[in-house]
């Protein structure tokens, strides 16, 4: 299992993004873009809803403590082309052990179906199994999350379990998948 702390977080690009570290004054425009049915619907039953006032501010200060600590790295997602602010976000975290999630996402639905996450996710992945030297990724998305499925598909992932999972729009089957490095390298050396 890999070992804590993550390094600090680096800049990453892709070719149609930046992907940077979160800081305290992606705040507004998160406050602003995240609690939207779409975006939350099945995320993590955790996440507070009705969003609060304060939800993207407190979210922000959790990121830069786990980044602090070397637990986590939260990357903000900014679009080359414009708007200067971000559009969405994407974290990636060691193996604990227990939870076989590693990796969370989410985009403006504004930005949704233009191929972004798919983007975004893979540089993530190069740095894990690159950068990072990780043998594996847990993976996970609620069953009818049909974009965040596709995502893990196209990667080359295993889908391992079925369980239940707990969203913010309730309780549904949730897909466990396993990416492992050589899997993930052979997939990229096909396409
Ligand atoms: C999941 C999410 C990040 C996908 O982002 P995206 O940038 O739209 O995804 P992409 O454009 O890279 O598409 C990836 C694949 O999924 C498919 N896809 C995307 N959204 C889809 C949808 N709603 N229904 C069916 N397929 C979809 C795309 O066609 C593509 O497959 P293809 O290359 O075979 O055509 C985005 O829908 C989102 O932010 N959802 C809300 C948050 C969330 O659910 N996060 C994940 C939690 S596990």
């Amino acid at each position: 299992m890999p070992s804590l702390p993550m390094p600090p977080t680096p800049i990453l690009q892709t070719p149609r993004l930046v992907l940077r570290p979160v800081r305290s004054k992606d705040a507004p425009v998160i406050q602003r873009l995240f609690p939207q049915w779409d975006v939350v619907r099945w995320l993590d039953a955790r996440i507070p809803w009705p969003y609060p006032p304060d939800g993207a501010a407190a979210f922000i200060a959790g990121c830069l403590d786990e980044m602090a600590r070397g637990e986590k790295s939260h990357w903000a997602i900014v679009p080359k082309s414009g708007p200067a602010d971000l559009i969405g976000l994407i974290g990636l975290w060691p193996d604990d052990g227990v939870s076989r999630n590693q990796r969370g996402f989410w985009l403006d639905p504004a930005f949704h179906r233009r191929g972004l996450m798919t983007e975004a996710a893979g540089c993530i992945t190069d740095y894990a199994f690159g950068a990072l030297g990780w043998p594996h990724l847990w993976l996970s998305n609620a069953l009818d999350n049909h974009g965040s499925r596709r995502i893990k598909e196209k990667e080359g992932a295993r889908l391992v379990d079925l369980m239940i999972g707990r969203y913010v729009g309730g309780e549904s089957s949730q897909m466990v998948w396993l990416l492992t490095r050589d899997e993930w390298a052979a997939r990229r050396t096909k396409n």
